[in-house]
C-alpha cells in the first residue's frame, strides 16, 4: 500500500518499465504492477550475479527496441542491488539516457546499492569495471517485500550496514548492538529504522561528492579485499559477505599499522558474527591471488590499490601504500580455522 501512495504521487506522465529479478518476479511482482500505470513492460532478468554483463545489457535493450520503449519511459528497477546495477545501468545507456525508480528488495539493495546513483556490469577481469552514473528519480522501499528474503541474503545486507556505522556513526553502531536480536529477527519497527539511517548515512556522503573524485571513496571500506575475494571465489558468496570479511582483513591492517584498537577491532567482528555473517572463509585462499585480485583497480586508476582503512570508529583514511606482505599478514585472521 504505502508502495502504491509513494508510485502515483509522481506526477509525471510516463510508461513503466519493469526490469525484474526473476525470483523477486515470481513471488512480487503482482503486487508492484498495480501501482503502476497501466500496461507495463515487464522484463525479466536471471536471479544472480552472473546477470549483471553486457550480454544481458544488450538483451535487454533488444528488448526494449521490440517493445518500442521510448524517451519518456521510466524504468522501474525491481529487486536487489543486482536487479538496481543492471536496470539502472540499462536506463543510463538506453536512448542515451531514460528516467528510472528503484525498488529494492533485499536488505543489501535498500540499505546502500539503491541509493547514490552507481549502476553497471562486471567484466571477466573484475566487479563494475563498466558503469554510469545516473541518479534514479526515487527510491521507494517497501519492507513488506523483506519478508521472503532468505536469511543468508538478509545478513548480507547488513555488512553494508555495519559498514555505515563503522565509517560514519559510532552512536549507530552502539545501536547495532543494543538491538542485534531484533535485527535478526527482523522487528518491522527496528527494520525501518536501520533503512532509513542507513540511506540517511549514504545519501549525505554521496551529496558531497556525487562521482567519487574523493570522500565519497570512504563507502568502500571493506570493499577492496571484499571484491578480490568475491572474484577470487567465482561470486560464490555474497557480495555483503564478502564485505563483511573484507572489513575483517582491512581492520587488520589497521591494527597492525598501530591506528585501530584491538578492542574495537574484536567489537566489529563480533557483531558481524552476531549478525549471522561469515568471520572466516570456508575454504583457504591464497594471499598472492588476493593480491592479484586488488591490482584491478590499480590498473583502472593509478599505481596504487586504494584501501579505506579506520583509525577509530567514525573515522576513515583513505590509504595507498599498503604491501602485499601486509595484506598476507592481514588475511591470516579470516583464513578458514
Ligand atoms: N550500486 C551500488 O552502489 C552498490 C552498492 C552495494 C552493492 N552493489 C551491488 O549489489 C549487488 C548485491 O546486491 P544483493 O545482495 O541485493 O544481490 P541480488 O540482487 O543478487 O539479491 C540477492 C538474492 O536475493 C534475492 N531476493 C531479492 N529480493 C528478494 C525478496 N524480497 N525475497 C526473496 N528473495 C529476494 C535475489 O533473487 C537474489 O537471489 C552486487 O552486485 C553489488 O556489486 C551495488
Ligand atoms: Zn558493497
Amino acid at each position: 500500500m504505502m508502495l502504491q501512495k509513494c508510485i502515483t504521487s509522481q506526477r509525471i506522465p510516463w510508461q513503466a518499465v519493469v526490469v525484474a529479478d526473476q525470483t523477486v518476479a515470481d513471488l512480487h511482482l503482482d503486487r508492484l504492477v498495480p501501482c503502476l500505470p497501466p500496461s507495463p513492460v515487464v522484463l525479466t532478468f536471471q536471479t544472480g550475479e552472473a546477470s549483471k554483463s553486457l550480454t544481458r545489457v544488450e538483451q535487454l535493450c533488444e528488448q526494449l527496441a521490440d517493445a518500442r520503449v521510448e524517451r519518456q519511459a521510466v524504468v522501474v528497477a525491481f529487486g536487489g542491488g543486482v536487479a538496481g546495477d543492471l536496470a539502472g545501468f540499462v536506463a543510463a545507456v538506453w536512448l542515451r539516457g531514460v528516467r528510472f525508480v528503484q525498488v529494492p528488495t533485499s536488505l543489501l539493495a535498500a540499505v546502500d546499492a539503491a541509493v547514490g546513483g552507481k549502476t553497471g556490469v562486471n567484466l571477466r577481469a573484475g566487479k563494475n569495471l563498466i558503469g554510469a552514473f545516473h541518479q534514479p528519480l526515487a527510491v521507494i522501499v517497501d519492507t513488506d517485500f523483506l519478508q521472503t528474503l532468505a536469511a543468508r541474503d538478509f545478513a548480507a545486507g547488513l555488512a553494508e550496514s555495519v559498514k555505515h556505522a563503522v565509517i560514519r556513526d559510532p552512536e549507530f553502531l552502539n545501536w547495532h548492538e543494543a538491538h542485534a536480536g531484533e535485527i535478526v529477527g527482523r522487528d518491522p519497527a527496528v527494520i525501518s529504522h536501520l533503512i532509513a539511517r542507513n540511506c540517511e548515512i549514504k545519501a549525505v556522503v554521496v551529496a558531497r561528492d556525487e562521482r567519487e573524485a574523493g570522500p565519497r571513496a570512504i563507502l568502500n571500506y571493506g570493499h577492496t579485499i571484499g571484491h578480490a575475494l568475491e572474484h577470487l571465489l567465482g561470486y560464490e558468496l555474497r557480495h555483503g559477505e564478502c564485505v563483511a570479511l573484507g572489513m575483517l582483513a582491512e581492520n587488520e591492517l589497521a591494527c597492525a599499522r598501530g591506528w585501530l584498537g584491538r578492542p574495537e577491532a574484536d567489537r566489529v567482528r563480533n557483531l558481524l558474527a552476531r549478525l549471522g555473517l561469515p568471520v572466516a572463509l570456508a575454504q583457504p585462499v591464497q594471499p598472492d591471488d588476493v593480491w592479484a585480485a586488488c591490482q584491478v583497480d590499480k590498473k583502472v586508476r593509478d599505481a596504487a590499490v586504494h584501501f579505506v582503512l579506520v583509525r577509530s570508529v567514525g573515522d576513515p583514511m583513505r590509504v595507498t601504500d599498503i604491501s602485499a606482505a601486509e595484506v598476507a599478514r592481514a588475511l591470516q585472521a579470516i583464513q578458514p580455522p
